[in-house]
């Protein structure tokens, strides 16, 4: 595996190989790699000729008092793990992707502000930029998304179709823990009891899952479900949000229907902020 720090170098040897007719897939992460990441990396890598994993923690996608300073970051641990799946790291510094002057973002807007949004300002505007820069640098095939980030997925999604780039979004499973717990770099916030009751919002998520394959129609007795779970559990310590949301548009929904429903929610556990969901659209 070959590390590439300098966008320009990057960007040379992606066309070249491009222009040999080689495919590449890019899984753009911020380190601290799990088996979420690796099983990104794995389709990359058998689906393309090339597999490039980027590690960016990306100052611009964390707001003010967030955990951009504490986020995790352990390259040395990260390179042990991809060097057999990967044929480049992209390492850029902070100051390749944003230098001085850098003064271009771009807004996927509607989407950007719900659920997660609302809590995050300007957090999509950060992810939606660095993404459209990576695939600028990287010009990848294909590029691999979890879907533990739905929200995420969606905005990218969105840019590509709006922007017209040339790109194939391909969408994984979310992978988890034993216990339920979607993986994450930032489960490493957990305290051992906060990590004990951390499944409790996929067991929320669960139940208003199964709820609606009862028959549940009312979006708001759903969310009631998901609630009361939640309730129950002294560690979480605050609700962002949870709720049914159409997969689309990200709007809120009134009625769930079994074929297309996004039951997603975002919680404080000690130092730690969750999201998790379920889609149930064929999707996962
Ligand atoms: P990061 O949180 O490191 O995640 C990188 C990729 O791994 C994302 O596509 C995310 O959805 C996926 N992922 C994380 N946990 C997962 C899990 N448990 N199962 C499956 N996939 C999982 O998401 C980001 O970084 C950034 O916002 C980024 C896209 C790199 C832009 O900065």
């Amino acid at each position: 595996m070959e590390t590439v720090r300098l966008p320009r170098v990057m960007q040379d040897t992606a066309i070249k190989e491009r222009c040999r007719g080689k495919s590449i897939g890019l899984v753009p992460t911020m380190g601290a790699l799990h088996d979420g990441h690796m099983a990104l990396i794995r389709a990359a890598r058998e689906e393309n000729d090339i597999a490039v994993v980027s590690i960016f923690v990306n100052p611009t996608q964390f707001a003010a008092g967030e955990d951009f300073e504490k986020y995790p970051r352990d390259i040395g641990g990260d390179v042990e793990k991809i060097r057999e799946l990967a044929d480049v790291l992209f390492l850029p510094d902070v100051s390749a992707l944003y230098p001085e002057g850098h003064s271009t973002s771009v807004d996927v807007e509607g989407l950007s502000g719900l659920m997660c949004g609302a809590f995050r300002p300007g957090h999509f505007r950060g992810v939606a930029t660095v993404v459209l820069k990576l695939f600028n640098i990287i010009q990848p095939t294909r590029a691999y998304f979890g879907l533990k980030d739905y929200q995420q997925t969606a905005v990218v999604r969105r840019l590509v179709k709006d922007l017209h780039l040339p790109v194939d979004v391909v969408l994984c499973p979310t992978v988890r823990e034993a216990d339920g717990l979607a993986m994450s770099s930032r489960n490493a916030y957990l305290a051992p009891e906060e990590r004990k009751a951390a499944p409790v919002l996929y067991r929320a998520l669960a139940a208003g899952a199964d709820a609606i394959k009862q028959g549940e129609k009312n979006a708001s007795r759903v969310r009631e479900i998901m609630r009361e779970v939640l309730a129950r559990e002294p560690l979480v310590k605050e609700v962002d949000y949870i709720s049914a949301y159409d997969p689309e548009t990200l709007q809120e929904l009134e009625n769930v229907e079994k074929s297309g429903v996004l039951l997603a929610g975002g919680v404080k556990i000690g130092a730690a902020r969750l999201i998790d969901n379920l889609v149930f659209n064929g999707l996962q």
